[in-house]
């Protein structure tokens, strides 16, 4: 988008009753989510257009599927240098289906889950709706940067839970994690046999040349233990579309989801059939 277009924008414009993010709270100002307010790329919008043209409405072909998936692996072997193979991704409708489906799937039955803290808050109303216990985690702030507390990390582990969630770029800090403080947490996860779900929805935004580090990338160990999710709807700017990728990182992740592939591909749908989580969207 030009300039102009971003001065030229009126609070009329914004607040139409179709944008949840300007009208949910009236007369308020729409920063309480992250969604921006000028459209999406040229070629998103004309591969919108001719999928309306095309009454290419339906659910997703395994060829498109497959498009997805090699797009976004080469995507995130550009992006971040992560080499991972297009039958590893899997669409999801969103990154807490992807949540959901990590938690349920790949954590023992009943077993807690680490939220470090401040966190994107729907991870902390959804995850007691699965049945599971929150360990909240507060993050350090030194000099404006936030880290993990990783003996906090580890008392959550020893306390019973059994899956961490690993925001990164993390929401609502904006800290990048750095590959060392990426590495200290993998010790302390492989050390519990614990999982990571990897969160990663906002690595596509960084400023200048601030490298992304995908979690599952670093090395066999953490490729083990972790389901990482991302989505094309914070960069792009389409959250609507419901546009997320589920990522396994080895072969053994790969055995459950032949069962929820077919829930999880349908467009617009969460992996239960509708939203899952209330609050932010
Ligand atoms: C860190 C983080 N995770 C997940 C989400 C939700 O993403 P989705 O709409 O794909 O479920 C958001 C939305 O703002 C977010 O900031």
């Amino acid at each position: 988008m030009t300039t102009s277009r971003f001065d030229d924008i009126t609070r009329d414009q914004l607040s139409r009753p179709d944008s949840r993010k300007w009208s949910l709270h009236a007369g308020t100002i729409g920063a309480w989510v992250a969604e921006m307010d000028f459209g999406t790329a040229p070629m998103v919008t004309e591969a919108l257009h001719r999928a309306i043209d095309d009454g290419d409405l339906g659910y997703l072909a395994p060829a498109t599927t497959r498009r997805m998936a090699e797009a976004a692996s080469e995507w995130l072997r550009t992006d971040c240098g992560w080499a991972i193979a297009p039958e590893n991704i899997h669409p999801v409708s969103d990154v807490m289906a992807a949540l959901e489906v990590a938690v349920t799937k790949y954590s023992p039955a009943g077993s807690g889950v680490i939220i470090p803290t401040p966190a994107y808050m729907p991870f902390l109303s959804f995850i007691p709706t699965l049945g599971r216990e929150v360990f909240e985690v507060p993050c350090i702030e030194s000099d404006g940067r936030w880290t993990h507390d990783l003996d906090g990390i580890e008392a959550a582990f020893h306390a019973g839970a059994r899956t961490l969630i690993l925001c990164n770029p993390h929401n609502p800090t904006g800290t990048a994690i750095s590959r060392e403080e990426l590495e200290a947490i993998a010790v302390i996860v492989d050390r519990h046999n614990g999982r990571v779900f990897a969160d990663e929805i906002h690595s596509p935004l960084r400023y200048g040349s601030t490298p992304h580090v995908a979690y599952a990338s670093i090395s066999a160990v953490t490729a083990r233990h972790t389901i990482t999710a991302t989505s094309a709807s914070k960069a792009w700017n389409i959250p609507g579309l419901k546009a997320a990728q589920l990522i396994t990182s080895n072969l053994a992740d790969e055995e459950p989801l032949p069962d929820l592939r077919f829930r999880c591909a349908a467009r617009g749908l969460d992996a239960r059939g509708h939203r899952c989580h209330g609050g932010l969207p």
